[in-house]
């Protein structure tokens, strides 16, 4: 695959290709949302994790995102790496991580941070949901 406009391979290829495009019930008791904006450019990014309570691990996760190329690829890079992790685990992740992987200008450094404003927005909303399960989380076990 060729670079167009400057665009990483990488971000082309989610582009044309994202992984895990959809949406989820946002009442679901297992469900987070993180609904986020960027305030450079307006663009949207939604992003909605399944939480297994008894692993208390990521066991589905999907995104909509109304946005450039690189919003849209760290969104499905983003789905990619949290799928399989602890919320404590998924709360660490930097948009700097997003943006190494994606190989992202500077200029595309926000729309990684779209991504990371999503999981931890995600996260957020599935512990307001699940007081208990926050305790277990944080306490390690
Ligand atoms: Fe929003 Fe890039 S400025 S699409
Ligand atoms: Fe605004 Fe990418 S999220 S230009």
């Amino acid at each position: 695959p060729v670079q167009r406009r400057g665009y990483h391979e990488k971000v082309l290829d989610h582009y044309n290709n994202p992984r895990n495009v959809g949406s989820f019930k946002k009442g679901d008791q297992d469900v987070g949302t993180g609904l986020v904006g960027a305030p450079a450019c307006g663009d949207v990014m939604k992003l909605q994790i399944r939480v297994n309570k008894d692993s208390g691990k990521i066991d589905d996760v999907v995104f909509k995102t109304f946005g450039c190329g690189s919003a849209i690829a760290s969104s499905s890079y983003l789905t990619e790496l949290v799928r399989g992790m602890t919320l404590e685990e998924a709360g660490k992740i930097k948009n700097t991580d997003v943006a190494k992987e994606l190989c992202l200008p500077p200029v595309k450094l926000h729309c990684s941070m779209l991504a990371e404003d999503a999981i931890k927005s995600a996260i957020s909303d599935y512990h307001k949901k699940n007081p208990n399960v926050r305790a277990t989380d944080l306490s390690g076990t």
